[in-house]
């Protein structure tokens, strides 16, 4: 999820340019770069990594770089490290054509081949490099006839800001599953990426569609649809701030980012189930040779990170039969090795391996990278020898840097401290593995899971459609001081994130329970009017879940059960159901997380909370 911005006018355009990307820094900020094209229709190129600001001493400002038209960019790295080469913006092997680019290219790596069998050489790690060499490739002096053809060719999501050589008054955009703004400002015009980029110098704007087409001069914005047939498109007048604009109209970044689970989930899964339900986990090679040896599966992480590791020992057991061990990093990395008695050199019998060896696979979760416990973990295991993988937000982490194998999920900045897109495109990845792992062992692929995988974006869209539900309830139980989340199966790692989103951002003391657990003690705790919320999402524990749900009832609880579409006879369990799309048994974490996202959420705003900023907390805990 980047930045990006372009600019015509009779002005120089590099300060606009830096000045939009300074509003979009909060998309992402680990490169920056501007392209313009000079008065002697040459392209000219400034980028760097780090952040804006570095761009920014580099152009002066911007006064170093001349040119009336042009494009600028802040990177956040899905396909490369964060670097100079891979920054944006990218300009074709014969320097004809530069870009940016928002969103991902699925099948770029077939382009990439064509590209080089017709002798281009390329640069970057990047996606986004291919496109700027195919524009180049069919470029014979006509953009939008280029840019009609290139984008046919194109599968995956992405917005593209274009200038071409010796072409100084024009810039040329277009769109495809991610949004695209174009500004009618009162020095030039602009197009970007939202509009927080725009709102200060402009609040009349058009929102392209998909596969439409806009050539946008200091004169005026044409807009045209991928047949090149003119558009006449309403003024859209925005009436944000540029506070709000930020968030694109949400109140809130966690409120947004909810909302932007849909398009994070796609963009991690889509290129990596191809059109024959192929898994391809980008450089990952978990063999059967490797994997027959493998004995033992740790996951380690913090926090929700910790939970999705939960739910993914659920995944991997039941796909591949090994045996899954998941623990919070910070306990993990004192419970074996040095820590542990020595064995008398004397004993006779099996010496037995350290827990950790060559034979233990350690999968890693965490968004930041830069979790203190996870990193500690990481290197501890790898001094027994242990293979390891991580699945990583952010590119280039530490945690990735420093893991055998790196499995990037493709959420975009999450900004909200209270993780939520991260969390469903970790569990996305950590589903796809179980599988993969599953098909290498040998066992027959369960192809209706990641048919279900596929629809998953869609029901999620629903979700977020039906949010005046759950905030109807968190209303109702605004005032409720205690709660108690009960889940069996892969149910309970998603009552366990339940009740961390109300900890953490309502400040309501929450527990979660595997429900079998409640009458070991914990129902003692359960008298008129407490808050129960129950997930009872797995067909084969839900009978179980109803006599949970009654025994806390017949004690004085209020519950809201979360079931899947059918399950009508919840209604006489609960005092309310919530009910989300059917989907695979092992998939339904990720809808069943939705409504318990949007409760934690709007219980923090009913409560007057700091929603993206709780107290106490810090988006990446760099501290043991
Ligand atoms: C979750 O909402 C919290 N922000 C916290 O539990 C977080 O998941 C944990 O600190 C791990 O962070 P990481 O994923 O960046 O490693």
């Amino acid at each position: 999820m980047c930045g990006i911005i372009g600019y015509a006018g009779k002005n120089q355009a590099a300060p606009f340019i830096l000045d939009g990307l300074a509003k979009l820094e909060y998309r992402g900020y680990d490169s920056a770069g501007v392209a313009v094209v000079g008065s002697d229709g040459n392209l000219a190129i400034e980028k760097c990594k780090g952040r804006l600001q570095v761009l920014k001493d580099k152009t002066q400002g911007g006064e170093l770089i001349k040119g009336s038209v042009g494009i600028g960019h802040t990177r956040w790295a899905t396909h490369g490290e964060p670097s100079d080469i891979n920054a944006h913006p990218h300009i074709s092997m014969n320097g004809k054509v530069a870009l940016v680019h928002n969103g991902i290219i699925e099948n770029y790596i077939d382009l990439k081949k064509t590209l080089s069998e017709n002798g281009y050489e390329f640069k970057s790690d990047t996606d986004t490099e291919v496109v700027a060499d195919i524009l180049d490739f069919y470029y014979k002096g006509n953009p939008l006839e280029t840019i009609q053809k290139v984008i046919k060719m194109l599968r995956g999501s992405y917005t593209l800001v274009i200038i071409f050589e010796g072409i100084t008054d024009r810039i040329y955009s277009v769109r495809k599953n991610t949004p695209l703004i174009a500004g009618l400002g009162k020095t030039g015009n602009f197009v970007a990426s939202d509009i927080a980029a725009l709102v200060s110098h402009t609040k009349d704007m058009y929102l392209l569609e998909d596969d439409e087409i806009a050539e946008v001069s200091s004169e005026k914005i044409n807009i045209y649809d991928i047949n090149l047939n003119p558009i006449k498109k309403d003024i859209f007048k925005v009436d944000w701030d540029i506070n709000s604009a930020e968030k694109e109209g949400y109140d809130h970044f966690m409120l947004k980012e909810i909302h932007e689970q849909p398009r994070a989930v796609r963009d991690t899964i889509s290129s990596r189930i191809d059109e024959n339900n192929e898994i391809i986990l980008d450089n990952i090679n978990l063999d059967y040779d490797y994997l027959k040896d493998v004995d033992r599966v740790y996951i380690l992480g913090c926090g929700s990170a910790y939970y999705v590791g939960t739910a993914a020992k659920y995944a991997i057991e039941k796909s591949c039969g090994i045996p899954v061990e998941v623990d919070l990093a910070s306990e993990f990395r004192y419970r074996f090795g040095e820590n542990i008695r020595k064995m008398n050199p004397n004993f006779k019998g099996a010496k037995r391996e350290s827990r950790v060896n060559k034979n233990t696979l350690v999968i890693l979760i965490s968004q930041s990278g830069e979790t203190a416990d996870t990193i500690a973990a990481l290197r501890e295991v790898k001094k027994y020898g242990a293979r390891t993988l991580s699945i990583v937000n952010v590119v280039g982490s530490t945690i990735a840097r420093e893991s055998d194998d790196v499995i990037y999920t493709r959420a975009g900045q999450e900004v909200a401290v209270a993780t939520t897109k991260a969390l469903t495109s970790q569990l996305s990845v950590v589903f796809l593995l179980a599988e993969y792992m599953a098909r290498k062992m040998g066992f027959v692929p369960d192809a209706d899971l990641l048919d279900a995988l596929k629809k998953i974006p869609e029901q999620i869209e629903e979700l977020n459609k039906s949010e005046g539900k759950i905030k109807s309830y968190a209303e109702r139980f605004k005032a409720a001081e205690v709660a108690f989340f009960l889940g069996r199966g892969i149910d309970y790692p998603v009552a366990l994130e339940g009740a961390l989103k109300l900890k953490e951002t309502a400040y309501i003391h929450a527990e979660a329970y595997a429900a079998g657990e409640l009458k070991h003690g914990p129902i003692s705790l359960i008298e008129d009017g407490t808050l129960v919320i129950a997930v009872a999402t797995q067909d084969d524990l839900y009978e179980k879940m109803i006599s949970n749900i009654q025994e806390v009832k017949s004690r004085g609880a209020q519950v809201l059960i979360i079931t899947n579409e059918g399950n009508d006879s919840a209604e006489e369990a609960g005092d309310i159901v919530y009910y989300v799309p059917k989907t695979h048994q092992l998939l339904t974490p990720l809808l069943s997380v939705i409504p318990l996202q949007q409760f934690g959420y709007y219980s923090a705003v009913m409560r007057g909370c700091d929603v993206d900023k709780p107290r106490n907390l810090a988006k990446s805990v760099v501290v043991e």
